[in-house]
């Protein structure tokens, strides 16, 4: 594997690759790897000649009151699993080279952004858009990698290339469960065990709304109070909110029709949990 930390180095290798003929899968992450990530990671493998990954933690997408700083690293753990999982190239730039001056240009992202968790997290897509224009010019990829335990993100990712005709197929990877259907997350191990239990009632109220409407519901807010429900019903969770929209647009449902998102924040004691699903109506 081969560790990159110079944008001119990377971005001669990645075009040396291209004119191989090789195709390559890129996920982008902010390192700490864990399962989320190996599962993307392990797409990519199976699926491309070659796969880069980056690890950056990228401050302009950090609010003023975000845990930047203590955000956390450690490069030789994330090292070692990229090794082991087959990544060919990690790009690791620091945020000197990522950033040498204030960027005279950035991007804003007009929609899409202000739903969901995306609501409380002002310019934090802003942020996300314009380190995604600098790393898809940085690695050249073909394909790009991204969960969608972040739906919003995917969602934003998918107007970036179409806006600005990136030539890279956006690939949304399913969320990664426990057993008993909680989405994985680092958060998990915050919750009392008593929670923990509780949390499956997340990913069943998801399911029972999706069962309605295919039974023929078709009032958005008479899903949305009956997962209300069954989660106040059933945890001692407090509901942030939950939401349905079309997606990837994440426009209003005037109808219950195509593509849609059902999403879901709940505040525990020490963790906030979030979980959706995506489906066809
Ligand atoms: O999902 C993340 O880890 C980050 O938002 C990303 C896509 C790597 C951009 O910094």
């Amino acid at each position: 594997m081969k560790v990159i930390t110079s944008i001119q180095e990377m971005q001669q290798y990645m075009k040396s690759l291209k004119l191989e003929g090789k195709t390559i899968g890129f996920v982008p992450t902010m390192g700490y790897l864990h399962e989320g990530h190996l599962t993307l990671i392990n797409k990519a493998r199976s699926e491309n000649d070659v796969l880069a990954v980056s690890i950056f933690v990228n401050p302009l997408q950090f609010g003023p009151n975000e845990d930047f700083d203590s955000y956390p690293r450690d490069f030789e753990s994330d090292r070692k699993l990229a090794e082991n999982n087959g990544v060919d190239v990690l790009f690791h730039p620091s945020t000197e080279e990522m950033y040498p001056t204030k960027m005279s240009l950035t991007a804003v992202v007009h929609s899409r952004i202000n739903v969901l968790c995306g609501r409380q997290r002002n310019g934090h897509f802003d942020g996300v858009a314009t380190v995604l224009v600098k790393l898809f010019n940085i690695v050249q990829p073909d394909r790009a990698y991204f969960g969608l335990k972040d739906a919003q993100q995917v969602a934003v990712v998918d107007g970036l290339i179409t806006d600005f005709n990136f030539p890279i197929t956006l690939v949304p990877v399913a969320i990664v469960r426990e057993e008993d259907g909680l989405a994985k997350s680092s958060r998990n191990v915050n919750l009392t065990p008593q929670e923990r239990l509780e949390s499956t009632k997340l990913y069943e109220s998801l399911q029972m709304a999706k069962r309605e409407i295919e039974k023929g519901q078709r009032n958005p807010k008479v899903i949305e109070e009956l997962i209300k429900k069954h989660i106040t019903g059933h945890t001692s969770g407090v509901i942030d909110y939950v939401e349905m929209y079309r997606y990837p647009e994440l426009d209003e449902l005037s109808e219950l029709k195509g593509r849609i998102i059902i999403a879901l924040a709940v505040k525990f004691t020490k963790a906030r949990l979030i979980d959706n699903i995506t489906f066809d109506v």
